[in-house]
């Protein structure tokens, strides 16, 4: 996918200036920035939610404009509906194109990797919040699109649950061989998660860095030893990109 100098403004206040990037398919990268600074207006217009007033972007050389079957969308809120079990849930999707049965034979075989199992016919407020987000991440990577655009996946857990859930996706992630494009404001979590990691910083927002991470062998040990790059990403979230 590649994104070619997107700019975007609400009522004549400019929130994304010229944001451009690259992701390899197959590839998980990161784009963290402080709250405000436009990461889920970036999603929305690669959703095809919004529109851009500049730029354009791409998948496999190809202009996309609107929505498009390329990406599968996980909003900042978990979105389950309160009134469908969990198996109607993650297989929305296959609802919405009528291929009922194929989806919920697929989505059951994922039911264990995604700690589910047994909840198959539960209501969303029968499951912690750790659960639900995992469900609401099943339905996405369920969808056939082949980018996924994950918005602040665990942003609403304590932290406990949200480092067990990071854990996992860092599991899961191989077995998924998804191109997909993280976005949050916790430093650790990029850290951790990412092959690479794009920071939106200044107002308003471009890409001010990147980090590659590509050949780290992720641990917590090793991210608890990353004091350095955690102080750089946090001045520029700051908004103070020459603070060293
Ligand atoms: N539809 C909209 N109309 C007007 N302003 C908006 C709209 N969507 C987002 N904004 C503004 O754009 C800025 C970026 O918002 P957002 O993308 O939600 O930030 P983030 O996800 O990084 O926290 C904020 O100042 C927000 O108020
Ligand atoms: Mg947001």
């Amino acid at each position: 996918m590649e994104i070619q100098d997107i700019s975007i403004a609400f009522e004549g206040n400019s929130v994304l200036d010229h944001v451009r990037m690259q992701v390899a398919k197959g590839e998980f990268v990161t784009l963290i920035g402080a709250s405000g600074c436009g990461k889920s207006t970036l999603l929305n217009i690669l959703a095809g939610v919004l529109h851009p007033q500049k730029g354009s972007f791409f998948v496999d050389g190809q202009r996309i404009k609107g929505i498009s079957s390329h990406f599968a969308y996980m909003p900042q809120s978990d979105l389950l509906l309160p009134w469908k079990t969990i198996l109607d849930n993650v297989t929305l999707y296959a609802q919405i194109h009528h291929d009922v049965k194929n989806a919920r034979q697929k989505a059951l075989a994922e039911f264990p990797a995604f700690g589910l199992s047994g909840y198959e016919n539960a209501y969303p407020h029968e499951l912690s919040g750790g659960m639900r987000q995992r469900a609401a991440f099943l339905r996405t990577a369920l969808c056939a699109a082949q980018i996924m655009l994950l918005d602040e996946p665990f942003g609403a857990l304590d932290v406990i649950t949200r480092n067990e859930m990071q854990d996992w996706l860092l599991r899961l992630r191989s077995e998924l061989q998804k191109t997909t494009l993280l976005v949050t404001h916790d430093i650790d979590e990029a850290l951790y998660l990412s092959d690479r990691i794009l920071v939106l910083g200044g107002s308003p927002a471009s890409i001010v860095k990147e980090i590659d991470l590509r050949n780290v062998v992720k641990s917590r040990d090793w991210l608890f030893a990353q004091g350095d790059l955690r102080k750089e990403i946090y001045a520029i979230l700051r908004g103070k990109n020459h603070a060293s």
